[in-house]
């Protein structure tokens, strides 16, 4: 890969050791009980979580550059035909299988693993062209910088699920006023690693409160 350096082991076998990974934060909506999705689908419809989502992953402070959202192969297939590649991204898909192809559409990279995909991103021309990357789903997260959580209140069955937040290593940074939409009430909550609370405050239109001063 491109900004890989190749160096020489004793036993004489050349390795690829990769400059550095990009970080990341996640998006994502989730019950109280840490479901995601059910069916292969989101088990709400929530237009102003959409607003949310986009809002959140589409602003870049230089406008030249944009961001990337990375996600599961279940997940791309559960986005409507119409709407993927998420416009206004780079589309980062992971997935094991050969025989998943849509690289030759445009705004979309397919990686075999997570690592490899923070590592492609980290080197040209990605680490010149990609602003922020974003984790949206499905279940797999792990070690982001910034959670950005929907928090779903009302019950809903669900199949899908995301591991429980560490909160000794998040802080909560932000959070919205409860909204209901389609009888369910929910709110926008963002968690920071507490070792990184820099990241760019967020501007919100349905009656923000930062939790931190
Ligand atoms: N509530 C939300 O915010 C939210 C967000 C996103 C998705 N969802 C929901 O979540 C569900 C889909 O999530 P899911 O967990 O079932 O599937 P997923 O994570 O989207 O996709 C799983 C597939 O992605 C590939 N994959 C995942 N992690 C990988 C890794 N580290 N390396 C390589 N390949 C990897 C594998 O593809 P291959 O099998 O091709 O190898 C795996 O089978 C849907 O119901 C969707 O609507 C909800």
């Amino acid at each position: 890969m491109a900004g890989d350096t190749l160096v020489n082991v004793p036993n004489g076998i050349l390795n690829t050791i990769p400059d550095s990974q990009r970080t990341y934060q996640v998006v994502v909506a989730a019950t109280q009980n840490i479901d995601i999705g059910k069916d292969g689908k989101l088990p709400w419809k929530l237009p102003s979580d959409l607003k949310f989502f986009k809002d959140v992953t589409l602003i870049t402070s230089d406008l030249v550059k944009k961001n990337a959202v990375i996600m599961g192969r279940k997940t791309w297939e559960s986005i409507p035909l119409e709407h993927r590649p998420l416009p206004g991204h780079l589309n980062v898909v992971l997935t094991c299988s050969g025989s998943f192809d849509i690289a030759t559409a445009e705004n979309v990279v397919i990686c075999r693993s997570m690592g490899f995909a923070l590592e492609l991103l980290a080197a040209s021309p990605y680490c010149l062209s990609i602003e922020k990357v974003f984790v949206i789903g499905g279940g797999q997260i792990l070690s982001c910088d910034a959670i950005h959580i929907t928090e779903i209140e009302t019950n809903i069955e669900c199949d899908t699920f995301i591991p429980v937040v560490d909160m000794s290593v998040f802080l909560p940074w932000y959070s919205s006023f409860p909204l209901v939409e389609n009888n369910i009430r929910y709110s926008f909550t963002t968690y920071v690693r507490v070792k990184n609370i820099t990241i760019e405050p967020l501007s919100r239109a349905n009656g923000a409160k930062s939790i931190i001063a």
